[in-house]
């Protein structure tokens, strides 16, 4: 497994990660899905309720993605139909008298904002803290739409702990983001596993420069939800990193806007206003300026900070250690 080159912390980072959209499971279709080393198979039950288990049969490795049938809550493997509960339980083994102890491996996961979040940690498979609470984005205020209003990156070359980073890089959004100035960071709040921040920006509009406010907050270091104020609407980008292998992981984005009042909201994106449209657009492809910068450095674990910067960075990588298994 390749790591990081200079990245101090060792395996994976504890916390909820966006492994999909809601979208992306429809019942009865098990899904495969590689993250935090293993191989995983993903289904929607029939109940409506998403599952994640391991992706091979402990009986004889079949992939139970590969033909696997979702009945209830359960699935059967393709191979000789061991049956299999949501929780990992051997419930039926058509050609025998009793079913087995074994158990199949299950993940946490749940649905909140139109994505599947998965727990992962070194330190307890059960979770220890909250999944990211973000129903009010489906609700009838925010427009989303199922296609354009999302994007995912696979398989880039990056740890989540720099994407965390980025929110309290003030100058390289003037940089990278082609922003009119800088972000200043304005304050900084640490709960526990819940790192925010308040930027002050200045954002470049077709009507010049507008100042405004991003609100950063990053949920242990895989999930960064940023909330804009942009004129008469409201901007919210969640943002993903969830690690395949050490150094590679899948990056998703899904920006959430309300609209003007007055304005009726359409079912597609298309049948937004234009500056709607673009302003979609515009936080998708922002979320695509720092990738080649990421996919090809190296981690810096000593950076050479200047004082403007020192205060934001020692406290977030203060802040994450606590995701890693102690050395
Ligand atoms: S390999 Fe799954 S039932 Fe035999
Ligand atoms: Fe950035």
């Amino acid at each position: 497994m390749s790591k990081m080159p200079g990245f101090p912390h060792k395996g994976f980072p504890e916390g909820w990660f966006g492994v999909g959209w809601s979208s992306d499971f429809a019942v009865g279709e098990p899904v495969l899905r590689r993250y935090f080393g293993e191989d995983m198979v993903l289904y929607r039950a029939e109940t409506g309720r998403m599952v994640a288990v391991y992706a091979y049969c402990p009986h004889m490795g079949a992939r139970l993605d590969v033909g696997g049938k979702v009945e209830g809550e359960c699935i059967t493997c393709p191979f000789h139909r061991w049956k299999w509960d949501a929780d990992g339980n051997n419930v039926d083994i058509p050609y025998a008298e009793k079913t087995m102890k074994a158990k199949l491996k299950t993940y946490p996961v749940v649905e909140s904002g139109n994505i599947v979040w998965m727990w992962n940690s070194w330190r307890s498979a059960e979770p220890t803290w909250e999944a990211p609470d973000l129903d009010f984005l489906s609700g009838p205020e925010f427009f989303w739409d199922d296609e354009a209003s999302k994007r995912v990156w696979t398989n880039v070359r990056l740890t989540p702990q720099m994407v965390a980073e980025n929110i309290v890089d003030g100058p390289h959004i003037e940089y990278v983001h082609l922003a009119e100035d800088g972000g200043h960071i304005a304050n900084i709040d640490i709960k526990g596993p819940v790192f925010s921040v308040e930027v002050d920006q200045t954002f470049r509009t077709r009507r010049g420069p507008v100042l405004g406010k991003t609100y950063n907050d990053s949920l242990g270091v895989g999930t960064q939800i940023s909330k804009m104020q942009f004129g008469d609407y409201r901007v919210v980008n969640v943002l993903t990193t969830t690690p395949i292998e050490e150094d590679r992981c899948d990056m998703r984005a899904s920006i959430f806007i309300t609209l003007p009042a007055g304005l009726e909201k359409p079912e597609k994106a298309a049948d937004l206003p234009e500056k709607m449209q673009r302003l979609i657009k515009s936080h998708l492809d922002s979320q695509e300026q720092d990738l080649p910068l990421w996919e090809t450095m190296v981690y810096e674990a000593h950076p050479l900070l200047v004082a403007e910067e020192i205060q934001g960075h020692v406290k977030l990588r203060k802040w994450a250690k606590q995701f890693y298994e102690p050395a």
